[in-house]
């Protein structure tokens, strides 16, 4: 599945970049986001798959959605049996960062074999978030300091040279308190607490952890991206209503306050993760647009096969004279 769906999978990821920065800085994230899913779902009816939506982005906030349990694929509408695949998408993770034109918004999606992706509502999730050489030492329920302490020991430094990402949420306030406590430094982003959760996996980024609640689809989807990376996800659903608590049941979540592990939210023996750069970011440059065509910058990985790609394509206009610049 790996190997023979990368190219479409980015081809996805592609379409759906493209089409939501063409709407950078227009203010209107309502819009993006609509670009971003449309393009998504045109491009993913494509495939040579039965696709299934385990876990998408849109429920919680009424955003145009590719919502949970959407069948897409040919497979779907030609009738025509094809390997059936669960895919998580957030067709653009940071809406706001591109309706204002800030860094980091990417079009984003993984897949597995069936079963592969946890299914749960879009709710929220508490979220730990720490690169290869901090595996096994961090606990969700942990004291914060305990935590950091641990990351610093690992990485062979003191609290005081470590970054950790917060969302800028007064939900974190907390958090927050407890982390400058500690000694460490804090990034507080606006939005995107996936591509910062792929960024603690990436070394050089020059981020150690991410902490607090974000989105229950992100916190899959950096799972699925950190069974490519061997980072890690501790996690635990917050499911703090009796609506929210039923769906999830009837999705198979049996306990509410179950903490997951990177490989029980991605349980895939085959795992492909795909990301677009919609705006400028830290690991991926976003989409510019030439006259003679289009330039989008893309990672896919591969767990199986174990590739981490990071590939630039130069989306050319069927122009006799179209020019190709080598970066
Ligand atoms: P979208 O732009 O994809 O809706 O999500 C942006 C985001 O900041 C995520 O990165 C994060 O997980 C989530 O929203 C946090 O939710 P909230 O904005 O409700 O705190």
């Amino acid at each position: 599945m790996e190997l023979e769906l990368s190219l479409e999978f980015l081809r996805v990821v592609e379409e759906a970049a493209v089409a939501a920065a063409r709407t950078m800085g227009e203010g209107n994230a309502h819009k993006s986001d609509q670009m971003a899913v449309e393009a998504m779902r045109r491009a993913l009816d494509t495939l040579p798959i039965e696709g299934t939506i385990v876990i998408g982005e849109g429920e919680r906030d009424e955003a145009p959605m590719l919502y949970i349990g959407e069948k897409l694929g040919a497979g779907i509408s030609s009738g025509l049996s094809l390997r059936k695949v669960d895919i998580a998408v957030d067709p653009l993770e940071g809406t706001n960062l591109c309706a204002t034109g800030a860094p980091n918004s990417i079009a984003v999606l993984a897949a597995s074999e069936q079963g592969g992706l946890l299914n749960a509502p879009d709710c929220y999730m508490e979220k730990i978030i720490v690169g290869p050489s901090c595996k096994g030492v961090v606990e969700l329920d942990a004291p914060v300091k305990v935590n950091l302490r641990a990351i610093a020991r690992r990485m062979d430094r003191d609290i005081e040279d470590l970054v950790v990402i917060v969302l800028d949420r007064p939900r974190h306030k907390k958090l927050i308190e407890d982390i400058r406590a500690a000694g460490a430094r804090i990034r507080l982003i606006g939005d995107g607490d996936l591509s910062a959760g792929i960024s603690v996996a990436v070394v050089g980024t020059g981020v150690h952890a991410v902490m607090g609640i974000g989105g229950a689809p992100e916190g899959v989807l950096t799972a699925a991206a950190l069974r490519c990376l061997n980072g890690e996800i501790i996690a635990r659903l917050v499911l703090d209503t009796p609506e929210l608590q039923e769906r999830a049941k009837g999705m198979g979540v049996r306990d509410p306050k179950r903490i997951y592990t990177t490989s029980e939210l991605a349980t895939g023996k085959q795992i492909l993760f795909a990301a677009t750069g919609v705006t400028d970011g830290n690991l991926l440059r976003g989409v510019r647009f030439f006259g003679d065509g289009t330039r989008t910058s893309s990672l896919v990985m591969t767990m199986t096969s174990a590739k981490v790609r990071f590939i630039d394509t130069v989306h050319l206009e069927k122009r006799p004279d179209v020019k190709v610049r080598f970066q």
